[in-house]
């Protein structure tokens, strides 16, 4: 669990962090949003003590962070930025085995964990092990940054902007193989975005900041359901009510009782079907393309709803 009690970050007259109080689960990933400058970087710098803070309290699973060697604490916090920093001289072998390194690892372990990361990021090590990062896209660059900060096995894991500087596909993709990623390795991660899509799509939670302060603190479902002020409506944009609809399956819609009916009367060659499993948004988005409704099939393909844009309207959620 990483636990910060009051953390002020003064630069001058500039308070870039005012009494930040914020606790975050083990295995739980939570988003950082906010405008430009308002304290996100300082923020997740402070928990792996790139930045000190000017006063407050970070606990580290319980135990005070402040009292640790910055060193090893650094050493024992995965970090991946924007551009994923990967070192220009060294192959992606090598940078992957940076960390393992320093902690002393022998070679053949070191290796063979590299090995390892390169393919749970997806990349086949005999095709990319030796090359240079120069050699590589923007995506695979970030995938070895992931791999690298990933490889000592640290129990917390911090993201600044990681894909902000690829192409929107990759960008989709690389956001996929972190939740992928995610479910296998149960990280703690703390993740810098300015994109509020990504943020409810990757975060348990969402972090909302303004000028050095945590608006809004809640699952993505709640903060776009309820958000806490104007301030925090606004930022999350007009679609607010569609993407939240993206955090939902069908199955969610018709919960409540909606659209069931009598199996008798369905005859699922002549209807638009659509899957219990699939996205709520892109069935609302089928829906308004003109077709009048929807047969939800179960897991077995057996009709057992029907659904119109009423069903949505109707605010099932
Ligand atoms: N070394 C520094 N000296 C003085 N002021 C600083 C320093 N680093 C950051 N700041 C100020 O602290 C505030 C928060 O900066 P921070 O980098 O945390 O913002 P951010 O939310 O990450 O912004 P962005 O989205 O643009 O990356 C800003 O007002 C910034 O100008
Ligand atoms: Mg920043």
């Amino acid at each position: 669990m990483i636990h910060l009690k009051n953390i002020v970050k003064q630069y001058g007259n500039t308070s870039a962090l005012k009494q930040i109080n914020l606790e975050i689960r083990n295995g739980e990933l939570v988003t950082l949003i906010g405008p430009s400058g308002c304290g996100k970087s300082t923020l997740l710098r402070v928990i792996n003590r790139m930045i000190e803070p000017t006063s407050g309290e970070i606990l580290i699973h319980g135990e005070n962070a402040l009292n640790l060697d910055p060193v090893k604490l650094r050493r024992s916090i995965g970090y991946v930025i924007q551009n994923a920093g990967l070192f220009p001289h060294l192959t992606v072998e090598k940078n992957v085995e940076i960390v393992t390194e320093l902690l002393g690892w022998d070679k053949a372990k070191r290796k063979q964990r590299a090995q390892e990361l390169l393919h749970v990021v997806g990349l086949a090590p005999e095709k990319f092990a030796h090359r240079y990062p120069k050699e590589l896209s923007g995506g695979q660059q970030q995938r070895v940054g992931i791999a690298r900060a990933l490889a000592a096995d640290p129990a917390i894991l911090l993201m600044d902007e990681p894909f902000s500087a690829v192409d929107p596909i990759t960008r989709e993709q690389l956001q996929a193989e972190l939740l992928a990623i995610q479910t296998q390795v149960k990280k703690t991660i703390v993740f810098v975005t300015h994109d509020i899509h990504e943020a409810v799509r990757l975060g348990d939670k969402v972090a909302l900041m303004q000028e050095g302060e945590i608006v809004q603190f809640d699952t993505p479902d709640q903060i776009l359901k309820s958000p806490k002020n104007d301030f925090v409506a606004q930022f999350l944009g007009q679609e607010r009510e569609l993407q939240r609809l993206s955090l939902h399956l069908v199955g969610d819609i018709i919960q409540q009782g909606h659209g069931f009916f009598d199996l008798e009367q369905v005859n699922i060659n002549q209807e638009h079907t659509i899957s219990i499993k699939a996205n709520a948004r892109n069935a609302l988005s089928k829906l308004l393309s003109g077709v009048p409704s929807l047969l939800v099939l179960d897991d077995d393909e057996k009709p057992i709803a029907r659904v119109s844009v009423h069903d949505f309207i109707r605010g099932a959620l």
